[in-house]
């Protein structure tokens, strides 16, 4: 039992450590930006490098929980000099909790996230009620939530979470807002998505 509280009470000493390390790095990333588009699962990259060097006055930030992701991630940015982009090795609740309150959102955008088919893992999808919540608070009247991915089963669940969401209203003549292919993107024979817009 002892053996179990100390193994417990090492993983919590090791979690607040990586919390203040985050945080750390995004409060100096992005002291002075206000408004940012939100990546969660940004695997590679590969969309959000090309969005930021389409859009070079918008603050864009992705995160993945794979190191290695993230680090080929950081070398896109690099050799593209995107100094409005930034990427973070962090689990999706976790960055949520150490990101600064005063960050707005003004999209985000989920694709190909992993579906978790099981029923018993559904609690592990990255769309879930309290999700939507948060990102509603933090999102102006306007803002977006793109998702897009290849698993129907998965677009269902976040249809019927997005319209059970007082906050959120699927706009279905909202067009995409940038196309560029993802890692994932380019292994899939098809896929759907969906623009919401905060209320
Ligand atoms: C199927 S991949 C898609 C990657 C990329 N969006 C693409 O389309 O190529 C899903 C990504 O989400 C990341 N991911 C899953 N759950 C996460 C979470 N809770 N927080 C942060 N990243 C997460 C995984 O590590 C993985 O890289």
């Amino acid at each position: 039992m002892a053996e179990i509280s100390e193994a417990h009470a090492r993983e919590l000493a090791k979690q607040a450590a990586r919390k203040e390390d985050l945080s750390r790095s995004v409060v100096a990333d992005l002291s002075g930006c206000q408004r940012i588009l939100f990546e969660a699962g940004c695997g590679h990259g590969h969309w959000l490098c090309d969005f930021a060097a389409a859009h070079p006055d918008i603050h864009c930030v992705g995160i993945d929980l794979i190191s290695w992701r993230i680090r080929k991630a950081n070398d896109k940015k690099a050799k593209r000099d995107l100094g409005n982009l930034h990427f973070y090795k962090a689990e999706l609740a976790e960055f949520l909790e150490v990101l600064p309150p005063a960050i707005r959102f003004e999209r985000t955008v989920l694709l190909f996230p992993d579906p978790w088919p099981k029923a018993k893992h559904h609690r592990r999808r990255m769309v879930q009620a309290a999700f939507l919540d948060e990102v509603a608070r933090r999102s102006d009247p306007g803002g977006e939530f793109c998702f897009r991915t290849d698993d129907r089963p998965y677009f269902d669940w976040t249809l019927e979470h997005l319209e059970a969401h007082p906050e959120w209203m699927i706009d279905e003549a909202a067009p995409w807002p940038y196309e560029s292919e993802t890692y994932f993107q380019s292994l899939m024979s098809s896929f759907d998505s969906v623009v919401a817009k905060r209320v």
